[in-house]
């Protein structure tokens, strides 16, 4: 089976970047499965019910989010209503949505499991305690499980990685919108990368207006973040093939589309 992950949609030339690129990928790689981070879709911060519905009509099965999801406070209204997104699993009981939700592929079910770190980020639950419990749940249904883990450190992404190893199929970084290129099988069997790194606007800063940025290092001031708006995108996402029977990785491979007309895939 083979999954295809697609990392953090920034704003407009993210969604651009996943409905030129989306179809074409999901050929080349016999994806069984296409999931698509969409913390960052609805201009940088959140995501909306169009955009949401507008992701899977370009191919995405389920969504992921981090801790940009509760930008948009309509994601409240129809959060419930769906099994196709999949929020940050250890905030606090009582928080709308799941962080686990499970999908058919290739007449299999396959787990999908969002967490988001605590290191150097807002305070929330601790993620390898919340683990434990849903990797107990998933494996009542199946060997196929998917962890995308929304950090910032690279440290507590590859404790989760090697915590996880053997249990779950793939653990992936969201969140920094670097991809870093140490994508590999970890020695039990779970495909693991540090960052997807983002899809999104090329020349910015992580996703955001350069000068804006700048601006705020130089100056220490308040300033406000747009998605630039550029025809320039890259497109960051990784494929995992996993054994039909075990959910042992058995192949992973890092994609990385951008307008310099470089092709790592
Ligand atoms: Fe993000
Ligand atoms: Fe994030």
């Amino acid at each position: 089976m083979n999954i295809l992950f697609i990392g953090d949609i920034v704003g407009k030339p993210g969604r651009q970047a996943l409905q030129d690129n989306l179809a074409s990928l999901k050929k080349d790689y016999h994806a069984d499965l296409t999931i698509v981070n969409g913390e960052n879709a609805a201009h940088g911060k959140g995501l909306t019910k169009k955009i949401f519905n507008q992701i899977l009509e370009w191919g995405g099965d389920i969504v992921t989010l981090g801790n940009h999801a509760w930008d948009k406070k309509e994601i409240f209204e129809f959060i419930d209503d769906t099994d196709k997104l999949v929020r940050p699993a250890n905030f606090p009981e009582g928080t709308p949505g799941k962080g686990l939700q499970f999908i058919k592929a290739k007449n299999k079910t396959v787990a999908v499991i969002n967490l988001q770190g605590r290191t150097f980020m807002n305070p929330i639950d601790d993620p390898f305690q919340i683990i434990d419990d849903l990797i107990t749940e998933a494996k009542k249904k199946t060997n196929h499980i998917f962890v995308d883990f929304h950090a910032e450190a690279t440290s507590e992404k590859q404790a989760m990685g090697w915590y996880l190893d053997g249990r779950a199929s793939a653990v992936v970084g969201t969140h920094t919108h670097i991809q870093t290129s140490d994508e590999r099988i970890l020695t039990n069997g779970t495909a693991y990368i540090t960052d997807v790194g983002m899809t999104g606007p090329y020349d910015s800063i992580l996703g955001v207006e350069k000068e804006a940025v700048i601006r705020r290092f130089k100056t220490a001031l308040p300033v406000k973040f747009e998605v630039p708006e550029t025809e320039r995108t890259v497109l960051s996402g990784i494929v995992v093939t996993l054994d039909d029977q075990t959910g042992i990785a058995k192949k992973v491979k890092r994609i990385l589309i951008n307008d310099d007309h470089m092709r790592f895939h």
